[in-house]
């Protein structure tokens, strides 16, 4: 929730409004309230304006400045309006379309998702014309905030008690969570470098920071994945709380993750920087210095992404990543094809900004069909939503 128009109806529940508005606040909602002239006679204007830190709006007209205060304006800046408490009145209105003050102005201009949660007594609530308003107002995909049951202000016990602001909060995050575009899909994606020991103390690693990776699980949580994250080695952290991270070490750790991950995942993303060898034995005691020379035998780690290329079930996507200094389009093609890949994300080490550790990325990405797709220089975060934008069109199709 970004931008949300908070409108406030007559009604003995506009006293909730107060915990709404602060629990619209603290989700991090920048909260502009609209009342109608009624509402100002249950909870006062400063009460709502000191809460959500923005002037309330109740007329058209400021009458100390001369100023208009413009709906469609108001309209467009929301990205959700909520309406609760809605007065039978107010939802008879919106039903019609009838336009007698600010708040059903800012209604019939909004072009975002509309949320009504009514408040009305019992009889009220239960009388045909109030159903036949909600359907209405729900067969313009207007969304109802059922209301509660239970002790009503005019002492009746029944239907029709606008639900708790907590309620509220619960309810319209979860009706936008499921319309996500990635809502249920699970989706495993690997980050980071590997460490493969050579004693206690040393390892072989690389420079990769971890960055894209975080990038772009944060990008598909906020589409609203389920999302694992498995990383190697890094400072970094996620942004979207719900992210399960799993943390490894070596090649060897990673694939096993992967692989209990895999196939229960819609989608795999493997931007990990995983070692291609790893040391044949790991001394148990740090190695020490020696006038001579030193080798270390090294083995071939298992390719995690050809492993889970070769399971890939019908309906599995895999994507993975090619980072590389030459030849770029032909080897990274040579990789999709091998690894039987949905996509790869070619970024070339001579193009200045991409690459280890910087904030930047500048991608191609080339499909299964050959179809090459070339970004500009983006920030990682940018480039993370390119490459789940392209992930969405493939689960789409
Ligand atoms: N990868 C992997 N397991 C490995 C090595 C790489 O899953 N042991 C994955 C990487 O996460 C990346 C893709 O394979 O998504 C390509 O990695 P890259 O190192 O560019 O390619 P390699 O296949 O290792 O080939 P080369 O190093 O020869 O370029």
């Amino acid at each position: 929730m970004r931008n949300v128009v908070l409108g406030i109806c007559g009604s003995i529940a506009a006293y909730k409004s107060a915990t709404f508005v602060r629990l619209l606040v603290k989700s991090g909602a920048n909260v502009k309230v609209v009342m109608t002239p009624d509402a100002t006679n249950f909870i006062t204007p400063l009460t709502l304006s000191t809460l959500s830190k923005n002037p309330v709006l109740v007329d058209y007209f400021i009458p100390e400045t001369g100023e208009w205060n413009n709906h469609v304006e108001l309209g467009l800046w929301a990205d959700l309006m909520i309406i609760a408490p809605a007065s039978a009145n107010t939802l008879a209105k919106m039903a019609n379309g009838l336009c007698d003050n600010l708040l059903m102005a800012v209604y019939l201009s909004a072009k975002c998702p509309v949320y009504f949660a009514p408040a009305m007594d019992l009889d009220m609530w239960k009388h045909t014309a109030t159903q036949e308003n909600i359907s209405k107002l729900q067969s313009f995909q207007n969304i109802l905030i059922p209301p509660g049951t239970g002790e009503l202000a005019s002492g009746l016990h029944g239907e029709g008690r606008m639900a708790e602001p907590e309620e509220m909060m619960e309810f319209i995050s979860a009706d936008i969570k499921k319309k996500l575009p990635l809502a249920n899909e699970k989706v495993l994606v690997t980050a980071g470098p590997t460490y493969e020991a050579i004693d206690p103390v040393r390892f072989i690693g690389n420079h990769s920071s971890g960055k894209m990776g975080f990038a772009i699980a944060d990008e598909l949580a906020a589409l609203g994945a389920d999302v694992t994250l498995v990383c190697g080695p890094t400072a970094q952290v996620s942004r979207q709380q719900s992210i399960k991270r799993i943390d490894v070490t070596s090649a060897g750790e990673m694939l096993e993750a992967c692989l209990q991950n895999f196939k229960t995942s819609k989608v795999c993303i493997m931007s990990a920087a995983v070692a291609d060898y790893t040391p044949v034995t790991v001394a148990d005691q740090k190695i020490k210095k020696q006038d001579a020379g030193f080798s270390i035998d090294v083995k071939k780690t298992v390719d995690i992404l050809s492993t889970l290329g070769a399971q890939k079930a019908p309906g599995q996507i895999l994507i993975g990543f090619a980072l590389e200094t030459n030849n770029e389009e032909k080897n990274a093609i040579d990789k999709l094809q091998k690894k039987n890949l949905d996509f790869i994300v070619l970024n070339s080490l001579n193009d200045e900004g991409a690459g280890f550790k910087k904030d930047t990325n500048k991608i191609t990405i080339i499909d299964r069909n050959l179809q090459k797709t070339a970004y500009n220089l983006k920030s990682k975060d940018e480039v993370a939503h390119d490459i789940c934008q392209k992930v969405v069109e493939l689960i789409k199709k």
